[in-house]
């Protein structure tokens, strides 16, 4: 069923209740996501973004319920990605006389997915078109998440329709961030925020100062993916801020991968070094826990204490992937340490090391390497290890630096 989200604007989008990967396979979607679709409808009448091709029908039902498609006179395209540009083609041939509007980046990415398509009409900041009693803005928003992304804003429902950002890949029946349980919902935005985001953070930054310059009036914030934010919508505005500054908690993760076992132990007895200095800790061991998981839990974590045992010199190939999604996340303001154990020859912790330092990650400590399996004596200095480590967290302080 269409909603109507503001008065006269309807979300037409589709909910994808069994989508699990996302990103080819570096984003686990555990709970779904939707593809948010808007109509705004004045004397004319605006579609802003649409969804993948398997959902245009869904979409285009959804539209018919309100207007004739075919009534369409500008197609927004705030981001060419499929999932909102999909059905782009589809809404083209039903609305012949539409318009096509998007970033003067987002020609290129459109021009070639969609070959053959008419010829947009390019927007810039502060553009605008009259759709009678109604006024779309466009404000751009180059690498939120990409250099061809745009906001829409609507001053008269004093509604912002940001594309990619602060939305969360969340399948629901609701289309209200109030109507669901807001464990969940802050759950599937921080991980959200740092799956995607957190390479962005001083962009996000940047464009929340613009946009705060600009002194828009929002009371209504309309995602792509996920829940509409209309109680208080200014909090994710918020909470983007404080993860893009790198605000995190006082709590450690520890992070590893064994092979025979011993890196395991070394693991607990590093997190019972860290409670102990009466520091929070999680323990994720690979690749049991997924790494969507961990970054976002690591979003709000000050420390990260990572491990792996050593094969043919080098890390555990689950660890290799959490290092190069470190390096290209690149998480803000955090410090580690390495650990691992082997056998004949050693060789990953001075390689977690490097890898954490080239992700931006303070090392704070000389890491711990054990052979073969922790005596009562190794077992000791890995309880010290994670009490050290503890203190350290403890030391650096939750708020931004
Ligand atoms: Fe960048 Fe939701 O696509």
């Amino acid at each position: 069923m269409a909603v109507q989200i503001a008065e006269g604007v309807y979300w037409v989008g589709a909910v994808d209740w069994d989508l699990r990967e996302f990103h080819g396979h570096s984003y686990r979607t555990h709970r779904g996501t939707s593809y948010n679709a808007y109509l705004v409808v004045d004397e004319k009448v605006a579609l802003v973004d649409t969804v993948p091709t398997g959902f245009t029908d869904e979409m285009l039902h959804r539209i018919a319920e309100v207007v004739d498609p075919a009534r369409i006179d500008y197609l927004v395209a705030n981001h060419g990605e499929p999932d909102h540009a999909g059905a782009i083609p589809a809404v083209l041939a039903h609305a012949p006389q539409a318009v096509l509007v998007c970033s003067r980046r987002g020609i290129d990415s459109l021009s070639k997915y969609y070959a053959g398509i008419r010829q947009p009409q390019v927007v810039g900041s502060g553009d605008s078109i009259s759709l009678g009693r109604k006024t779309l803005v466009f404000l751009e928003a180059p690498m939120l998440h990409w250099p061809d992304s745009m906001f829409t804003y609507i001053p008269e429902n004093r509604l912002l329709l940001p594309n990619d950002a602060f939305g969360q890949h969340l399948a629901s029946a609701h289309r209200f961030a109030d109507e669901v349980d807001s464990s969940v919902l802050w759950d599937e935005s921080r991980k959200y925020f740092a799956n995607i985001l957190t390479p962005l953070s001083p962009l996000v930054l940047r464009k929340v100062e613009e946009v705060q310059k600009l002194g828009l009036q929002i009371e209504v914030i309309a995602p792509s993916h996920g829940l509409i934010w209309r109680k208080n919508p200014m909090q994710i505005v918020e909470q983007y801020v404080r993860w893009a500054r790198g605000e995190a908690r006082a709590q450690a993760l520890v992070v590893y991968e064994t092979m025979w076992g011993s890196t395991a132990e070394l693991a607990r007895a590093i997190a019972e070094g860290i409670t102990a200095a009466d520091v929070e800790v999680q323990v994720y061991a690979l690749p049991q826990e997924d790494l969507t998981n961990v970054m976002g839990a690591l979003l709000e974590a000050r420390g990260l204490v990572v491990g792996s045992a050593t094969h043919n010199r080098r890390t555990l190939l689950h660890v290799a992937a959490l290092m190069e999604d470190l390096l290209a996340l690149r998480p803000v303001n955090k410090i580690g340490a390495a650990f691992g154990s082997h056998g004949w020859s050693g060789g990953a912790v001075p390689l977690l090391e490097k890898a954490l330092r080239e992700a931006g990650i303070e090392v704070v400590q000389e890491g711990l390497a054990v052979a073969w399996w922790p005596d009562a004596e190794e077992r000791a200095q890995a309880v010290a290890f994670g009490r050290a480590f503890g203190e350290r967290v403890k030391d650096s302080g939750t708020g931004s630096k």
